[in-house]
């Protein structure tokens, strides 16, 4: 068996398309622009690609972006300050911090500081709660592209058994709740779980979650299971130089799977697309409207 691959590439370029014109409407309709306030604190290399490609997205789709750049030693009061003015700012409806944060700042309460309705991240202790209890929420954004692309790919999730690999805040454990949602049943395995590949064996999806490059080979993956890669690890060529590698053995893997995400070119390009669609959500909630039908959970 040869896997079909999900484009996340095309898959995201949908969506994005789908939010424009979502916010061509609530101007047009209601004369609201929709805006994305986007934090960093220091200069980290890697965050400032994000943030500068989170900027220019929310620009692309015809929101308004805000970006903050703070030196690597702001204060938590400052930081909080900008926070509580980005809160009260009836233009923004999505703040995003980008993590992680410098050392001396302490990310829960930074977090905990957003407006639970403006936390696009759905990072905020409020969000968790309301998405573990399958109330509408703001939802992390790279769990719900993993989610979006299980539900085009298979239409209803309803009994599949499911295993997530990884625990993390970021993926592992909303992305359990979200499969949950979707009637999956599931399993989150780490790394203490005892005989992980008879575990990954049973299930019709795997979402693997752990920032570990190729740890998964193809012969823990069921034959015809969907496989969804989260992970993005860069690796040493033999012949020199680096490339990206997920944390499943693509080849191995989709020699078996039914379907399975590339990396690069699955997730990682849907992360963006659903923050895009979280401010748009947001947006529509702020304004009493509906979220837009087939980007929320
Ligand atoms: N750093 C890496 N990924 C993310 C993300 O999804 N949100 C935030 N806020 N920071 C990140």
């Amino acid at each position: 068996m040869s896997a079909t691959v999900i484009d996340g590439k095309a898959f995201a370029a949908k969506v994005r398309g789908q939010v424009a014109t979502h916010v061509t409407a609530l101007k047009q309709d209601h004369g609201i622009t929709p805006g994305l306030a986007v934090v960093l604190v220091g200069e980290d290399p890697a965050s400032q690609v994000y943030v500068r490609s989170k900027g220019k997205m929310t620009v692309e789709v015809g929101m308004k972006s805000v970006e903050h750049k703070l030196d690597a030693d702001t204060s938590e009061a400052d930081l909080l300050a900008l926070i509580q003015k980005l809160n009260d700012d009836a233009e923004i409806h999505g703040i995003l911090v980008q993590l992680p944060l410098p050392d001396h700042l302490d990310e829960d309460l930074v977090i905990n500081s957003i407006d639970p309705a403006k936390d696009v991240d759905g990072f905020h202790i409020s969000n968790v709660g309301l998405l573990g209890t399958g109330q509408d929420s703001m939802v992390p954004c790279t769990p719900l592209g993993c989610l979006m692309m299980l539900r085009d790919h298979h239409g209803s999730l309803s009994g599949m058994d499911a295993v997530v690999i990884g625990r993390s805040n970021i993926v592992g454990k909303p992305m359990a709740q979200l499969l949950l949602g979707d009637s999956c049943t599931v399993t989150i395995a780490h790394s203490r779980t005892k005989d992980l590949a008879e575990v990954v064996r049973r299930a019709d999806i795997v979402v693997a979650a752990v920032g570990r490059p190729q740890m998964v080979p193809g012969d823990w993956i069921k034959p015809g299971a969907t496989v969804i890669d989260v992970g993005i690890n860069r690796i040493d060529k033999p012949e020199g130089g680096t490339r990206l590698v997920g944390d499943v053995d693509y080849e191995s893997c989709a020699a078996v799977a039914g379907a399975i995400t590339p990396v690069p070119g699955g997730v990682g390009p849907m992360t963006i697309a659903c923050l895009l669609a979280n401010t748009v959500t947001a947006c529509c909630r702020a304004n009493g409207l509906p979220a837009p039908e087939g980007l929320t959970a």
